[in-house]
């Protein structure tokens, strides 16, 4: 349904004295998401998992290697163009925009301005409609407020593909459990195809294929409990030794 084929991302890096470099940071990924499955996508920081949403989304331009949708190429497209395609990027670090109200935003989204509507999305993701409706998604926003906004008008969009960038950061411990039942019920109920990235074992546990992003390349496909030993590899995961042997996953967050 979504085909990644050997899609490959570098950049420039220019250190302090002007040197600079190539860096590969997606390295020759080839990968088919189905229509309709749960994935989360998790790795060390800085392993690559924002830039491959970003590539599919048409955020970054693919260096080499293509992306096919519904058997169409869709490489060369805008980020608009593959929008109106039926995907959608829920981002890592939503933008802010001054003197647009939470209802300006769902409406456009989902394409009405009928309240019932606007309010039953706002409530879906855990926030009060009465408090948030004409609220201005600006700087005033908490950090976990902005990433409920950024979810729900992600829902409001109703995609094909929906993509999750950290959904669960900053949000307090009360709204996670809610937060994945609520995308596996969109998921379910719209067949939609969603992609989760998250280092929260919610989101991992929830997934029907977890993908593992190392030094940008997937290292492994399948369950989580197929990934327990490499999720556990001091290589892969630093913060496993202050559970000082603990063999559980649980550390890896
Ligand atoms: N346009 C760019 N130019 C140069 N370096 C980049 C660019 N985009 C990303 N990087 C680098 O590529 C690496 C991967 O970044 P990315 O944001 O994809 O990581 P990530 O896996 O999402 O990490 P995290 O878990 O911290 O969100 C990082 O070291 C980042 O600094
Ligand atoms: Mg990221």
């Amino acid at each position: 349904m979504l085909e990644l084929k050997n899609l490959t991302f570098t950049a420039q890096n220019t250190d302090v004295n002007g040197k600079s470099s190539i860096r590969t940071i997606i390295d020759n990924v080839s990968y088919t998401f189905e229509k309709g499955k749960f994935y989360a996508i998790t790795g060390p920081n800085g392993s690559g998992k924002t830039t491959l949403a970003k590539l599919i989304m048409g955020i970054n331009e693919a260096t080499s290697g293509s992306v096919i949708f519904e058997g169409k190429e869709i490489t060369g497209l805008s980020i608009t163009d593959r929008a109106r395609a039926g995907i959608a990027y829920s981002f890592q670090n939503p933008a802010r925009f001054k003197g647009t109200t939470c209802r300006d935003l769902l409406a456009m989204a989902a394409k009405t301005d009928d309240e019932k509507v606007i309010v039953d999305i706002i409530t879906r993701v855990g926030i009060c409609s009465l408090d948030f409706l004409d609220k201005p998604v600006d700087s005033r926003l908490s950090g976990g407020e902005i990433k409920k906004i950024e979810l729900a008008t992600t829902i409001a969009l109703n995609p094909k593909v929906a993509i999750y960038d950290e959904p669960d950061t900053g949000i307090d411990l009360w709204t996670i459990d809610p937060m994945v039942k609520l995308l596996k019920k969109e998921q379910k109920n719209h067949n939609t195809t969603t992609i989760v990235v998250s280092h929260n074992r919610a989101f991992l546990e929830a997934a029907d294929v977890l993908l593992l992003i190392k030094d940008g390349k997937i290292i492994y496909r399948g369950d989580l409990k197929g990934a327990l030993p490499l999720l556990n590899d001091f290589s892969l995961c630093s913060f496993t030794n202050v559970c000082e042997g603990e063999l559980n996953a649980r550390c890896y967050r």
